[in-house]
């Protein structure tokens, strides 16, 4: 293996420290800790793993933590009520509403109605124009590219001037680290393409980046002859493609690929995230640090 490994979890536990330190300083000058409420509608097992794991994480970097859990019929204007509640509470410096939500509510209507200066995943669009403008405008970045710029940056990996290609156009993933790495600063002034399904020729353009992000969730899809020697390979594929018996619990667990052929593309490139254990730890990380902010921007430390 000649590439550097970029881990997640590693960087997980060094930036979840400096919250944790920060949060102690806060709460010993000012007297108040990030709140965070996450409501999560419905019990589909999926969201409630990932909504234990935010309040788990909460509750470890010493953040008031509320868990709002609504059953799956509750009416849009009830969420909506709901939302608004926690908009006014003066506690609450954070508000996530688990996504999917059922059918019969409106989830573009839900994540408008959340006060865009609580909204910690960043899904706003008074946040996702802040993120288009750049600089000191930005409030909160969303949670996975705002993980993998930090993942580029603490790996040492040089992002001036280099040509960054991103797999993908979501509005959570693709979309978005690509308006960040373009931005003035540090971990940006890149060169950016964003390719798609309709791009012509995928791999030619893969074989020029310096730094490759893909988010296509197709697994396998970026092969190694795609990847130029050296370069950052940053995959944010997580795709479940079979089953396994967990040697640790005995339980069935998911066989997870990303959307790098990560065995043959760690031959080439110069670094490179497992998955798992790589861009994944950094979501639940980020929406820890984008709580803190959102308290600190309210008390003018930022
Ligand atoms: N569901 C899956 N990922 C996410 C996320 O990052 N934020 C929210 N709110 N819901 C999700």
């Amino acid at each position: 293996m000649s590439a550097k490994l970029i881990k997640g979890t590693e960087i997980r536990e060094e930036i979840l420290e400096e919250i944790t330190k920060e949060v102690a300083e806060i709460k010993e000058k000012h007297g108040v800790v990030p709140g965070l409420v996450t409501i999560l509608v419905g019990e589909s097992p999926a969201s409630i793993s990932y909504v234990t794991l935010k309040i788990k994480t909460a509750h470890r970097v010493g953040f008031n933590e509320i868990q709002d859990s609504q059953s799956e019929d509750i009416s849009e204007a009830d969420l909506l009520a709901l939302i608004d509640k926690y908009n006014n509470d003066d506690s609450i410096n954070g508000i996530l509403v688990q996504l999917p939500l059922p059918k019969h509510i409106n989830e573009k209507k839900v994540l408008n109605a959340i006060d865009p200066d609580k909204d910690v995943d960043g899904f706003h669009p008074v946040n996702v124009g802040r993120l288009m403008i750049g600089g000191d405008e930005v409030k909160f970045p969303p949670c996975t590219p705002f993980g993998i710029q930090e993942m580029i940056i603490r790996a040492g990996v040089e992002t001036s001037g280099a040509e960054v290609v991103v797999v993908g156009r979501s509005n959570i993933v693709g979309k978005p680290i690509a308006n960040m790495m373009v931005q003035k600063g540090p971990g940006a002034n890149s060169t950016v393409t964003i390719v798609h399904t309709r791009t012509k020729d995928l791999a030619a353009h893969c074989k020029r980046a310096d730094i490759l992000i893909v988010a296509a969730g197709v697994p396998d899809l970026v092969k190694p002859e795609w990847i130029k020697p050296g370069a950052c390979v940053i995959d944010v594929g997580v795709n479940r493609v079979g089953e396994k018996i967990s040697e640790k619990t005995g339980k069935k667990i998911a066989i997870l690929k990303g959307d790098v052929d990560f065995d043959a593309a760690k031959e080439i490139a110069g670094y490179i995230t497992p998955v798992p254990g790589g861009v994944g730890p950094m979501t639940i990380t980020m929406l820890m640090l984008n709580t803190l902010k959102s308290l600190k921007f309210k008390l003018g430390l930022m």
